[in-house]
């Protein structure tokens, strides 16, 4: 029995398809909103209306029934299904694609669009509506605290411990649609490489940042590449 285990990591490129932005690309979304206006603590604390609006446009459009997962996204749940070892799916989107193209063992690095989080009882939980600076906590009562469940820059990513320990385990690490721009998702492949033997593959439309830390690459749209991938991986491994 082939136990061996991968872990995937994902970026907004493997969203583009389905007609979500990527953030670095000409048309991305950083093209036309600064970092600093909308994606830190400073930010919310300093203009948390332009931040509530900012998420709120991003949430409402993930709502929108034109936004569906895609052969890439598909792929992916079919390889976790089918594949007979541990696979773990980490992805630096906070889109929920990949939970409704049937992954389950996901892990949202940066947090996710569909959630809210009170920055004063600290509770998470699912808010598809927009956010308001008034909309008081569910839990806690206290106003103003709630923040979309989205780490921005300067915050500590989510769930590292157990992305290190599957990155140290595996035996294949897989990015895909991501322009390694940014750490620490964009060092997994470098902790990977000197953990062992794990294969590494890069599938992107285009050589990221870090194509050369990768044993393997395949190039071109994530709706082609990714279903081609898992087919082989599923047919004959690495
Ligand atoms: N198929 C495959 N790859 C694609 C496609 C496609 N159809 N379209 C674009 N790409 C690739 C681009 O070439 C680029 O390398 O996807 C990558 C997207 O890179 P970024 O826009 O930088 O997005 P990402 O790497 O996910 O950003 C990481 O940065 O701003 C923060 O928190 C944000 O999670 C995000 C993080």
């Amino acid at each position: 029995m082939n136990e061996r285990s991968i872990v995937i990591l994902t970026g907004a490129g493997i969203s583009k398809e389905s007609g979500l932005s990527t953030f670095r690309d000409a048309d991305g979304i950083w093209a036309t909103v600064r970092i600093e206006d909308v994606a830190t603590p400073q930010a919310f604390r300093s203009n948390p209306v332009r931040v509530h609006d900012f998420y709120n446009d991003r949430r409402r459009q993930l709502c929108d029934a034109a936004i569906q997962p895609n052969a890439a996204h598909r792929a992916l749940a079919r390889l976790e299904a089918e594949w007979p070892g541990p696979v773990l799916l980490v992805t630096q989107n906070i889109d929920d694609l990949h939970e409704r193209a049937g992954s389950r063992a996901v892990l949202h690095m940066h947090g996710e669009l569909r959630k809210i989080r009170c920055g004063h009882c600290q509770s998470v939980r699912e808010w598809l509506a927009d956010l308001s600076v008034g909309t008081a906590c569910p839990s806690c009562g206290h106003v103003a605290g709630l923040r979309p469940h989205v780490v921005w820059f300067g915050e500590m990513p989510l769930g590292m411990d157990d992305i290190h320990a599957a990155l140290d385990a595996c035996d294949l690490f897989v990015s895909i649609g991501t322009s390694g721009n940014v750490y620490p998702a964009a060092g997994f492949v470098d902790e990977v490489r000197r953990g062992g033997l794990a294969h590494t593959v890069e599938l992107n439309l285009e050589p990221s940042v870090g194509a050369s830390y990768f044993a393997e690459a395949i190039h071109g749209p994530a709706t082609e590449i990714v279903p081609a991938f898992v087919e082989r991986i599923l047919a004959k491994g690495w």
